[in-house]
């Protein structure tokens, strides 16, 4: 998703823009650009590709000026071209702006615009917000006139920052995040704490409908009716500048490895915190959890722990289904939302449906500093670190492993969950990464199509290891449960499928057995993943005991995210970053 970044400094900034938005690269994107401020001229360059690429074609850090903004796009309103990257600058070219989200009513602005004679060179949404900038500044000479006139006239989502080439910046948000750094050499603007802490970790967390106005003497903030408002300093944590691959070849498989830590991180939580998220389960008469993606995964495998151990009905559904499905969300109900970036629209939105329908909300989520951890009434963090690899891997478990805890302490311990234990067979899960390796290229040279079967606590299982596998190795790989198959995905099995059976020895074990028989029946080859081993697998991946058959999903997605990442090197595709997804959905 799109990254922003605004300096105003006492030195060149230009490299630190350039260092800033390789930061944030994790966050997915297809252009990059920079513009800074020198002798009261903008310049502008930009252009299609990767930050250390476009940068070397371009020379971006060699850009001069105390005052620059960069930008990296992931394409929304028009294709990935040169001419779509951000900076835009408007007509006379003393304003240059940096956008991310969707001005919902850009075509008709842009008419508008237009009739007024001023020349478009791009085809998206933002170039409207340059524009309509110029022609309020033109009339105020007042930046701060011009903001609010601006931000009145746009429909949309939106976080910007506008460099004027009189030295100001000025910003704004409504529904994207955008926060302000302070340091003692210069002020900073992004979507994105990681886009500044490498400087400063004193940080200012713009509130939706605020405009921020900067020079280098300070910051004016003010709400889009131009009254003056105040926004605490907030000290955010440098671990989480710990972003590097340290002795792994990529973040994604870092990341899989740091699972052993990062579960047993998830579940230390403050009393008062856990308390009031676990009493507010208790108090309520319905409960649905909500999340995209992989968080929609772990939402699955909370509402399956919650309703088996409490004896109480948890409703999972789809963020992105949320607005469709909320008649029965009241004041009555609590939604526990989760997500790892704490950023993702359709979970936004979500909260924001049941919120004014008058339900709680309560959140789980990765950054603590998140749109999401900050509005909800109750927040858990996972304590995972940064996940810079799009394909959420410890985030996964470290959702699953706070919700463990969770339904443990209202249940008095009925999952028995215990972080030393389970971080332990996880360890020894990630010792077997070679034997994956050789598995992928063993299995699948010929392969096209991955099936996944499970019931029950597996199932959601089934759904994630497919994810990765399409996100990672952009192979087709489904996930079905078990007892679905012969209602249709049989007619699908043949020699060419490569099945994966979920099947530990639990309650679902026989049932699952008799699910692979059908498949191994016609031809697919079927690789087990089981505590047990049989015949039927043309290959096994063996996992531990667990004490209660609840706690398998932790053990068995390792296997699933090792053979993912392996795939995607034997597929020659980019694990950490997969092509047209970003790390942080920010659009609905
Ligand atoms: C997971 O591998 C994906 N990258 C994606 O499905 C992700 O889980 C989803 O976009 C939700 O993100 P969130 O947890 O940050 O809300």
């Amino acid at each position: 998703m799109c990254s922003i970044i605004g300096i105003i400094g006492k030195n060149f900034v230009a490299p630190a823009l350039v260092e800033s938005l390789k930061r944030m690269e994790y966050r997915g994107y297809d252009s990059v650009g920079v513009a800074t401020l020198s002798t009261n001229r903008i310049s502008v360059r930009k252009g299609i590709g990767k930050v250390n690429q476009v940068n070397s074609n371009l020379n971006l850090a060699e850009m001069e000026g105390l005052v620059g903004i960069g930008h990296t796009r992931w394409a929304t309103h028009g294709g990935v071209t040169d001419y779509n990257a951000h900076p835009h600058p408007c007509c006379s070219g003393d304003i240059a702006v940096v956008h991310n989200g969707i001005i919902e009513n850009y075509l008709q602005l842009k008419e508008e615009l237009v009739s007024k004679g001023h020349l478009f060179r791009s085809e998206t949404d933002t170039e409207v917000i340059a524009h309509l900038l110029e022609d309020q500044y033109n009339a105020s000479r007042d930046i701060k006139v011009a903001m609010m006139g601006t931000v009145n006239q746009l429909e949309g989502s939106y976080a910007f920052v506008a460099m004027f080439a009189n030295g100001t910046l000025a910003c704004a948000r409504l529904d994207e995040p955008l926060v302000i750094g302070i340091s003692d050499n210069a002020y900073y603007a992004s979507s994105d704490v990681l886009g500044f802490l490498q400087y400063t970790d004193q940080a200012m967390f713009l509130d939706n409908r605020d405009i921020a106005i900067m020079d280098i003497t300070g910051t004016c903030i003010f709400n889009f009716g131009g009254e003056s408002v105040t926004r605490s300093v907030t000290k955010v944590a440098w671990e989480l500048a710990d972003a590097n691959k340290g002795e792994f070849a990529h973040y994604t498989i870092k990341e899989i490895f740091e699972q052993r830590i990062s579960i047993k991180a998830a579940t230390y939580q403050e009393e008062h915190k856990i308390k009031a998220f676990c009493d507010a389960i208790v108090a309520a008469g319905k409960i649905v959890v909500t999340g995209s993606g992989t968080s929609y995964h772990t939402s699955l495998i909370t509402s399956m722990l919650g309703a088996r151990v409490m004896k109480k009905r948890f409703e999972p559904v789809m963020a992105s289904e949320f607005k469709y499905n909320m008649d029965s969300v009241d004041k009555d109900t609590v939604v526990i939302a989760i997500s790892q970036s704490g950023e993702t629209a359709d979970v936004l939105s979500a909260t924001k449906l049941a919120r004014a329908a008058g339900a709680k909300i309560l959140s789980i989520v990765n950054v603590p500093t998140s749109s999401l951890a900050r509005t909800a009434d109750v927040s858990l963090g996972i304590n995972s670190g940064p996940e810079i690899g799009v394909a959420a891997t410890k985030s996964f478990t470290g959702q699953v492993s706070l919700a463990y805890a969770i339904v443990d302490r209202l249940s008095g311990g009925k999952v028995g969950f215990e972080r030393d234990v389970v971080s332990d067979k996880i360890t020894k899960m990630l010792g077997g990464s070679a034997g994956i390796e050789r598995l992928v290229n063993m299995t699948m040279p010929k392969v096209n199509d991955i099936y996944l079967l499970g019931r029950s606590i597996h199932f959601p299982i089934a759904l994630e290891g497919a994810l990765k596998m399409k996100e990672l190795a952009y192979v087709h790989a489904e996930g079905i449960a078990a007892g679905e198959l012969k209602h249709g995905p049989l007619a699908l099995m043949d020699k060419n499928a490569v099945v994966f059976v979920l099947n530990a020895d639990d309650k679902t074990y026989s049932d699952t057995l008799s699910s692979a028989h059908e498949v191994k029946a016609r031809g697919a080859k079927i690789i087990g993943i089981s505590n047990v081993s049989n015949d039927i697998y043309d290959a096994m991946i063996e996992i531990p005991k667990m004490d209660n058959e609840l706690l398998y999903p932790l053990v068995e997605i390792i296997p699933l995210q090792l053979f993912s990442y392996y795939l995607a090197l034997h597929n020659n595709a980019d694990p950490d970053f997969p092509r047209n997804l970003a790390k942080s959905v920010t659009v609905s």
